[in-house]
Order: C-alpha cells, then sequence, then structure tokens
C-alpha cells in the first residue's frame, strides 16, 4: 500500500517500523517525519491540510494515519474524508473527546461512565467553592490542549485557588483555560489502555504503563513520558472485563448516540483505585512512548488492522499479539522537559552482540539527520525497546541497547517498569 503518516515522533517512528517489518510491500510517505523517517520513506513538506489531501489525492495514497492529536482536533480527517480519502483517526467532532476535558467530563457523566467527582465552570465563585467542599490534594484541569501541561495538582486549597484564577484568567493557559475542570483527587495507580475503533466494534490492545516523571522514583518535573512497558501485570482479565463493559463500550455507543461515531485510538487513562477502573482521561490517539512498545508486540499485520479500522470492517480481521513483553526508555535531550537543548551528535555503536540485535531496537523522535548524521534536537530524542520473555530480560536488553547510545547531554530514567518487578 502506499500509506501516509502524519506527525514527526517515535510514535510515527514506531508505526512505520512495524508496517516496514511486514511482508506485503509497503510505500511509506510522512508529514513531516523527523530526521530517522526518511530512511523508512519520504518526508514531505505540506503544511496545509487542504494541500495535503490534494496531494494524497494525486498520489494515489490508499491509506493516511494520524500520529498526533492537533491535526484530529483541527479536523484534518473530515477534510481527507470529504476528499474521498481512507483516513484513519477520528473526526474533529469526535476528537473533542481530547480537545476539551469539559466535553470529555460532560459525555462521561451523560452516560455515567465511571470518573472522578467533578465540576466544569467557567464562574470563578463555584469553581472555589467546589473545591472547599473537596479534601486535599484537590485537582484542576485546563478545557483546552495544554501540551500536557494543563493539569495542577494542587496540595492544599490555597493552591488550588490560585490555579483556578490562574487558569479563568487566561494568565496560566490561554482561551485554554477560561474553562475549567476541579475535581476530587483519586489516589491508586495508572495505567494506559488503547482500543482501536472503527466506529462500532474496537480491539484492545496489552495493557501499558507510562512514566510521567522526569527522575527515577517519579521525582521531578510531568514529561511527556520517559518510559513504559507491556502489558503489564498489574491488570488481570476481570480489569480488562471492566474496563470493556463499563469504560469502552458504552463509550462507543455515546459516540453513535452523539452522531460522532469513534474511529481511531481510544486511549483511557485509567486510575484503578481498589479494583475498580476510573477513567481520568481519554486522548485520542496513541501514547508516546506507549506506542513504541505496543507496535512491536503485534505479529499481525499493523497496515491491515488501520486499514480495516478506517473503513469499519475490524470484525473481519483478528489482531494477533506476541506473549513477549516490550520494555522502552527515553533517553531525552540535557534541558528537556524545560528548554531546548544544542543539537548533539548521536552515535550509536555498532551492535554485534545477538541477544541484543535480535531482541532491541530504537525508535527515533526528537533527531534531525544532516549529511548522513543524526543529532538529537528535540526534547524526547529515541526510545531504546527491549523484547523478552519477562519484563525483567525485556528491561535489561533496553537498557543493553541504551549503553550504545552516546549524545552529549543525554538523560534517561533506570528505573523504567519498576512498579512491575518490585
Ligand atoms: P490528564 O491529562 O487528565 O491525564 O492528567 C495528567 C495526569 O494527572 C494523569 O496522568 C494523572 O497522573 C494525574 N491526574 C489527573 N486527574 C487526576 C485525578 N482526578 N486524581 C489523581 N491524579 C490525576
Ligand atoms: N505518554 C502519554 C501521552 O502520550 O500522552
Amino acid at each position: 500500500m502506499k500509506i501516509l503518516i502524519l506527525g514527526n515522533g517515535g510514535r510515527e517512528f514506531s508505526i512505520a517500523r512495524a508496517i516496514s517489518n511486514e511482508d506485503a510491500e509497503h510505500e511509506l510517505f510522512f508529514q513531516p517525519g523527523n530526521g530517522a523517517t526518511g530512511t523508512l520513506g519520504t518526508n514531505l513538506n505540506i503544511k496545509d491540510y487542504n494541500d495535503l489531501a490534494s496531494w494524497a489525492k494525486e498520489n494515489k495514497i490508499e491509506l493516511t494515519i494520524v500520529g498526533p492529536e492537533a491535526p484530529l482536533v483541527d479536523g484534518v480527517v473530515d477534510i481527507f474524508k470529504a476528499e474521498g480519502l481512507v483516513i484513519f483517526g477520528p473526526s474533529k467532532e469526535a476528537a473533542q473527546l481530547e480537545g476539551s476535558k469539559v466535553y470529555m467530563k460532560n459525555f462521561l457523566a451523560k452516560y455515567a461512565i465511571p470518573t472522578a467527582r467533578y465540576i466544569e465552570t467557567d464562574s470563578i465563585e463555584d469553581a472555589f467553592k467546589f473545591a472547599d467542599s473537596l479534601t486535599a490534594p484537590i485537582v484542576v484541569k485546563a478545557d483546552g490542549l495544554c501540551g500536557g501541561k494543563g493539569v495542577i495538582i494542587a496540595q492544599n486549597h490555597d493552591e488550588a485557588k490560585i490555579a483556578i484564577s490562574e487558569m479563568l484568567s487566561g494568565k496560566s493557559f490561554g482561551d485554554a483555560g477560561l474553562k475549567v475542570i476541579v475535581e476530587e483527587f483519586l489516589d491508586g495507580y495508572e495505567l494506559s489502555m488503547f482500543a482501536v475503533c472503527d466506529g462500532e466494534d474496537y480491539i484492545l490492545l496489552p495493557a501499558a504503563q507510562d512514566h510521567k516523571r522526569l527522575h527515577d522514583n517519579d521525582e521531578g518535573p510531568n514529561t511527556g513520558g520517559m518510559g513504559a512497558y507491556a502489558p503489564t501485570p498489574l491488570v488481570d482479565e476481570a480489569l480488562y472485563q471492566k474496563v470493556r463493559e463499563r469504560i469502552i463500550r458504552p463509550t462507543l455507543d455515546g459516540m453513535q448516540k452523539e452522531g460522532a461515531p469513534f474511529e481511531g485510538v481510544l486511549f483511557i487513562g485509567i486510575m484503578v483505585v481498589n479494583g475498580e477502573p476510573i477513567t481520568l482521561e481519554f486522548n485520542v490517539r496513541f501514547g508516546d512512548p506507549e506506542c513504541e512498545i505496543l507496535m512491536p508486540l503485534m505479529t499481525s499485520s499493523v497496515s491491515d488492522m488501520f486499514l480495516k479500522a478506517s473503513t469499519n470492517r475490524l470484525n473481519e480481521i483478528k489482531v494477533e499479539f506476541s506473549k513477549q513483553f516490550a520494555v522502552g526508555v527515553v533517553m531525552a535531550s540535557k534541558n528537556y522537559p524545560y528548554s531546548n537543548s544544542t543539537p548533539a551528535e548521536i552515535i550509536v555503536d555498532e551492535v554485534h552482540h545477538e541477544e541484543v540485535k535480535n531482541f532491541t531496537h530504537i525508535s527515533y523522535a526528537g533527531v534531525s539527520m544532516e549529511d548522513g548524521v543524526l543529532y538529537a534536537d528535540g526534547g524526547r530524542v529515541l526510545v531504546c525497546v527491549g523484547l523478552g520473555d519477562s519484563i525483567k530480560e525485556a528491561r535489561d536488553r533496553a537498557y543493553m541497547r541504551c549503553g550504545q547510545v552516546h549524545f552529549a547531554g543525554k538523560q534517561l530514567r533506570t528505573d523504567i517498569a519498576y512498579q512491575a518487578l518490585q
């Protein structure tokens, strides 16, 4: 197939890598891609979605896969579909499940899907009043997209009120904060679950765990994610069943009733509290770095899954997963997540060790290529992925690979998957 992938991260690289490893021949294009996706296909530079759709039509692209949330929230899927193109991802309206936390929370409430108790408001008095009714910590969220920074876990009522005031005044997040959610703090452990949906049916992928904090022991600032592993032993069949029955099924049915059937990846951020799964949030795309560890666990065709999901035919296929575990360790630039870093040359040692060769690989994210030399030029630079018959084996292998990657100022956590190994 001729396939176009939107995005420039490790997520998109890992999707492309999985498709490139299929038996069938594919030709890949990226908008815009990164310094490493150019080795798997052709990087484009067509920013306008209408122009991109015209290009896709002229070039007979058979499937477009959208990686990040921004183009989805901007309606790229609607534009492509209006041109009769096949594209994987939710419509602009369905993307509201991520684009507006107010939409999401109200949707969850309407369809009785478990979530934290909350108030949604643009009134500072109402927000304060609800905050006063909760015991600390208190969670305050900006309505719109804030690049993962719009959630404040306030340790006391004063902190919560400051966060509320700064959001509602437009000070902290501009228009994205003009409505806020104030909600109860859920105390439990967090999971990421991913359902590939075609509007009606879905395929649930193995549950993953992300590591959001920069430093070991979950210390330091929040990041986009410093590592992930799957499947996690923190989920058993009973929990999967609860997530299916209480969260995914009512969400797909509810979105149909709303006239916005959900196609694409439904990423469910779950807090497990006393064994019960509670919805923290939805995203409408794969997590990054979760995607990098889920793609290599799929043994059936990834491109066919996306194609069938985009054409309402998921019920025709059986998606299969390896029995192995995958662990992904992010290597980030020196100043991540605070500011940009000076581009640094990346040197990857030649791999001789059979185990490292056969059971690890690198998914490239924030990299550029100049004269055949790879530079770290983004926040999260790459992910070293290890596969193994146990989480420990997969993790040891991922870290063996990390030891072979060098660039100035590299940062990484040394404890990815610790919750599974305790
Ligand atoms: P969100 O973008 O809504 O997933 O929030 C980002 C992070 O904040 C989540 O991954 C959780 O770690 C945390 N969080 C969000 N809402 C809550 C909540 N109600 N209780 C506890 N932690 C939360
Ligand atoms: N790793 C979490 C995210 O992609 O939002």
